[in-house]
């Protein structure tokens, strides 16, 4: 694992987002495993403004997202469908028939979703990280060769995402449909980025803990090629 130390949370998300052009720029058809949650909001800003100001093109990149929380619809204001189209695709000229972010609630749901996954080969798969290590909504147990699933979300990642339901956990979507971890390390490159000092304990177990199911994240430690992307804070217990 390559892992970057920044000062703070501007300089993670341009360090990120370098990573991330230097990729659509040599590969402009290029396909992007992409994340949801606050993390990578800023590497998102860094990419409509270089699209805006530098003209980086984004019509030919296809994007297939993590997850989606189970039960809420597309377009109701907290799907991560939406939380996509506001802060990536609608201030970038991605093709929208080419952005897939799963939905459902089945296992035909996941087998679609994985089926469209084995028709190309994810160049860059970006994530964030829970505070239980989680990786897209693969929660602690998660069996590592597990492909697209329907997940019971812990109580402590739904009090974590409280935060965008009002700060009402009751209003939070008990389950969700996520990639796996065994879809995840088809990945060429994975991206990591996590910053807070709530992060702390979930990064040090991903680079410095035992390989296991645990810690979801650790399992980052079996891939080829991994850049994970830290401000001070989420790397004060390493
Ligand atoms: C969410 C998402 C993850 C995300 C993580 C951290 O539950 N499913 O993909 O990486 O939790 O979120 P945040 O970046 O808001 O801390």
């Amino acid at each position: 694992m390559k892992v970057i130390i920044c000062e703070n949370y501007d300089e993670l998300s341009l360090k990120a987002f370098e990573v991330i052009k230097e990729l659509v720029t040599s590969k402009p058809d290029c396909v992007l495993g992409l994340a949801t949650g606050s993390s990578p909001v800023g590497l998102y800003k860094n990419m409509i403004k270089d699209h805006k100001e530098n003209g980086t093109s984004y019509k030919d990149v296809k994007s297939y997202n993590l997850d989606e929380y189970v039960g809420i619809d597309r377009n109701d204001p907290q799907s991560y469908y939406t939380f996509m189209k506001e802060n990536l695709f609608d201030g970038i000229d991605i093709d929208p028939a080419n952005t897939h972010v799963p939905y459902g609630s089945t296992a035909e749901d996941c087998a679609a979703y994985e089926k469209e996954l084995e028709k190309v080969s994810v160049d860059l798969q970006l994530l964030g990280i829970g505070q239980n290590g989680h990786i897209g909504f693969n929660e602690p147990g998660t069996p590592f060769d597990i492909l697209t699933h329907i997940v019971d979300l812990t109580e402590n990642t739904r009090q974590a995402n409280a935060r965008f339901f009002d700060d009402d956990i009751n209003k939070v979507p008990t389950q969700a449909i996520s990639m796996g971890i065994g879809t995840i390390m088809k990945a060429k490159k994975v991206l990591l980025v996590a910053n807070g000092e709530n992060k702390a304990d979930a990064v040090k177990a991903m680079i410095e803990g035992p390989v296991d199911t645990a810690c979801a994240a650790s399992a980052l430690q079996n891939h080829p090629d991994v850049t994970v992307v830290i401000d001070k804070a989420a790397a004060s217990k390493l």
